[in-house]
């Protein structure tokens, strides 16, 4: 295996893992939703978790991550939740993790033969799949990542959106028979509140929040870059972490890429860019046909950053637009409104103090 100059840690989140944990190990009876900022780490969180409970056994652990898949139909949506096993010969051969990774619900040629002629419930094939696995005492986990690229499918009569029959049919499964765990994650929460709203879904499920690292983890990580990422050609003083903290506080992904470039520049040139590029961003997403009310709702966040929805009102499309885009993240527990990142702060700051 090749040396990098860099490598990649996981760092903490044991109570974040330990709060998963405590969800999977009580009877299902409620969805659990993983909500936070685009790249808070949710996708990391969940696989570790995934590695975690896999060489345990009892656990079916189905997880699909939707951001590797196209979902344009409801054919495509069938093609990303089952598999027929006719297909997988070349699969099983792999380890456990890869064949999971492929597709929820493994089929027989004629189910999904069906499946696909639509004239099979594609949620009682699951269904019936849950119940085998818990006659073996085998405990099914349905895991989704990117939850909202469901958004904007139909059920085959054209009629029903699919993520709230499938949203109704997980209450179903949990709440209601309790049958099987199910944990969603999205960085869209906006969207995700849309959907309980419409489906009168909000009491079933539960909601976690993944944010960024805290500001003590950050630091015991980079005061220690050789242990964590076996760094080897430079360390870090406790000024140059507060350099980095202050930049892009605790988005991990951000302060791999300081990481990466410190090899080449100094600290305080990519500190630099950094705020420059975020800049750029806002004032390329103000840039448009509503720029006066894009500018007034960030030049709020400015003073105040989170903001409640209670003060944003009139504004739910460029909310959820600002949402969408991930300039701003929404936190439906709390009911508020903040800036996605510390580095993004910046580039808001950037934006006003040049005009
Ligand atoms: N606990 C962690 N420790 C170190 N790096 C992390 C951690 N969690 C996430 N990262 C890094 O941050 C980046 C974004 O994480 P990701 O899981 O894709 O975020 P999300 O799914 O919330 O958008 C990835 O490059 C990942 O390696
Ligand atoms: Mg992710």
């Amino acid at each position: 295996m090749k040396d990098f100059k860099l490598d990649v840690a996981f760092i903490d989140r044991a109570s974040e893992i330990a709060e998963l944990r405590n969800y999977l190990e009580n009877r299902p009876n409620s969805i659990l939703f993983l909500y936070g900022p685009k790249s808070s780490g949710k996708t990391t969180l969940m696989y570790h978790l995934f590695d975690q409970i896999e060489q345990e056994r009892g656990y079916e652990i189905n997880f699909l991550n939707l951001r590797k898949i196209f979902l344009a139909s409801y054919d495509d949506f069938i093609d990303a939740f089952f598999k027929s096993t006719e297909h997988d010969n070349g699969i099983k051969t792999g380890t456990r993790r890869q064949y999971s990774l492929f597709g929820l619900f493994k089929l027989d040629a004629f189910t999904e033969r069906m499946l696909r002629k639509k004239q099979e419930d594609p949620f009682l094939v699951m269904e019936r799949e849950f119940q085998r696995l818990q006659k073996k005492n085998i405990q099914p986990v349905v895991i989704i990542d990117e939850f909202h690229k469901l958004d904007g499918l139909y059920m085959p009569d054209k009629q029903k959106r699919l993520i709230i029959e499938l949203m109704n049919f997980f209450v179903a499964m949990t709440k209601e028979s309790h049958l099987c765990h199910v944990i969603i994650a999205s960085s869209d929460a906006f969207f995700i509140e849309q959907v309980y709203v419409d489906s009168k879904l909000r009491k079933t499920s539960q909601f976690m929040k993944l944010d960024y690292l805290e500001k003590e983890d950050v630091f015991t990580w980079l005061s220690d870059i050789r242990k964590h990422n076996k760094v080897r050609e430079y360390s870090l003083s406790k000024h140059d972490i507060e350099v980095i903290w202050d930049t892009v506080g605790g988005s991990a992904w951000e302060i791999y890429y300081i990481l990466e470039q410190l090899f080449r520049h100094s600290l305080d040139d990519i500190a630099a860019k950094i705020k420059r590029e975020k800049v750029a961003m806002i004032a390329d997403w103000v840039d448009y046909e509503d720029i006066e009310e894009r500018r007034a709702l960030l030049s709020r966040f400015i003073e105040e950053n989170p903001i409640d929805r209670r003060k944003l009102t009139g504004m739910r499309n460029l909310l959820g637009q600002a949402v969408k885009d991930n300039i701003l993240y929404y936190d439906p527990v709390e009911g508020e409104y903040g800036i996605q990142g510390r580095s993004l702060e910046w580039g808001i700051k950037g934006y006003f103090d040049q005009m």
